[in-house]
């Protein structure tokens, strides 16, 4: 596949069209705001200079990804595309609609990606005649840098389809991650406990958010603590996805959203981005308490949560165990898979620790997965 198009040259839609013409695709990218289309070349200018500077690449091979890069303002002008990456807002509708104009547009063979990270990609292939055509690939942001991609099959999708963008993005020497058309697919699901067990503990008053994170980076080597990283997302983002992912999953309380993050968003404490979040950016920084002990109680609570997320996902076949720790370690940088995780600290320990939580909060939050109750007693292990 060497003719790529990307629609929208928002955030996603440039970092893609960089990531293509790097790996030797001609790429066309189309917007329909001419100012975000000469935004986006703008950008690759600048990130590409730097990459020279940095001694990275040379002018050549910057010319050389320049100009495999160009810029369209119609949709019509992707008709030759064999691999069209939709990257425009979020909207169901509006991608759908989209959709079934670029079919009209576009050979029999070309293939339809949407980028979406919450909306089903059933819903946006339905729109579509041919609907084994359409597929998810999900970049994360920068997506240059992040190696992760996951690619979802719709249940329309052909098993060709799946194999020729498995193919193609693997050459675009990125870590690809199959996963099920469900909500938050892999990362966005299995990571839901990093925030809110953490956001949990908090609200008991067990300990302050700066405790908290200095906890989960000293005793679990996470290069971000979960409200630093919260605030870096901004809450509005991250409280969406959230939110999303709740309703999804028919309200399941496992991911049931926090006051506390609703209230920042609406106080607009949007994080970094707004100068506060749950930290004051214009001040000195709080200090956490260092206490070991309780640092480690802390992160056992918190992994705990996240080991059962992922142990969960593969008890419901999201994605293969390889495919759901390569997503946490080159999706969100975490310093272990937590099915190795798991293995690390002991699958009865897992489950002790879960019914530990059950027991003492009676919520459905700390229900054990099924799957590590049947490991710890056939006594196995993930072995990713
Ligand atoms: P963005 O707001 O930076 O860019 C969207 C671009 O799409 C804008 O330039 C806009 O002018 C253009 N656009 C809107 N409607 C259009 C249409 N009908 N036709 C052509 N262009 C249109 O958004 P961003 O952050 O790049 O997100 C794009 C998609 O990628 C969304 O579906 C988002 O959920 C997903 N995504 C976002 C990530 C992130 O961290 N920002 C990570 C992974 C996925």
């Amino acid at each position: 596949m060497k003719k790529i198009a990307v629609i929208g040259s928002g955030t996603m839609g440039s970092g893609i069209a960089q990531v293509a013409a790097t790996a030797g695709c001609s790429v066309k990218l189309y917007d329909t705001n001419q100012e975000a289309l000469s935004r986006s070349k703008a950008a690759l200018e600048n990130t590409l200079s730097k990459l020279v500077e940095k001694g990275k690449i040379d002018e050549t091979e910057k010319s050389r990804i320049q100009n495999a890069t160009s810029y369209v303002s119609t949709l019509k002008d992707l008709s030759d595309s064999d691999l069209v990456i939709e990257a425009i807002v979020e909207n169901l509708e509006i991608k759908r609609k989209v959709f079934s104009e670029l079919e009209t547009l576009v050979s029999a063979q070309t293939v339809l990606a949407s980028n979406t990270s919450s909306l089903s990609i059933a819903s946006i292939a339905a729109s579509c005649q041919k609907p084994e055509r359409v597929i998810g690939i999900h970049f994360f942001n920068p997506a240059p840098l992040m190696q992760l991609v996951e690619v979802i099959p719709a249940v329309q999708t052909s098993d060709a389809v799946v194999q020729k963008i498995t193919q193609t993005i693997s050459d675009w020497k990125k870590v690809v991650a199959v996963a099920k058309d469900t909500p938050g697919f892999i990362v966005n699901r299995v990571a839901r406990p990093f925030y809110s067990e953490a956001l949990r503990i908090y609200e008991e008053g067990f300990a302050d958010f700066a405790t908290i994170d200095w906890s989960m980076k000293t005793i679990g080597g996470f290069r971000m603590g979960p409200f630093e990283l919260m605030d870096f997302i901004g809450h509005d983002v991250n409280y969406t996805v959230t939110e999303t992912v709740f309703t999804s999953f028919y309200f399941d309380p496992r991911y049931k959203p926090s006051f506390t993050q609703k209230r920042l968003t609406e106080a607009g404490f949007l994080g970094r981005k707004s100068g506060r979040g749950f930290y004051n950016y214009s001040e000195e920084m709080p200090k956490p308490t260092e206490d070991l002990t309780l640092a480690k109680t802390i992160f056992e609570r918190v992994i705990v949560m996240l080991i059962n997320e992922a142990a969960d996902a593969l008890f419901l076949n999201i994605a293969s165990a390889k495919d759901i720790d390569n997503a946490m370690t080159k999706g969100v940088n975490y310093p272990k898979g937590l099915l190795a995780w798991a293995d690390e600290l002991g699958i009865n320990w897992c489950v002790e620790k879960l019914d530990e939580l059950y027991n003492e909060y009676h919520e459905d939050r700390y229900r054990c997965s099924p799957v590590l109750r049947k490991m710890n007693r056939e006594n196995k292990v993930f072995e990713v």
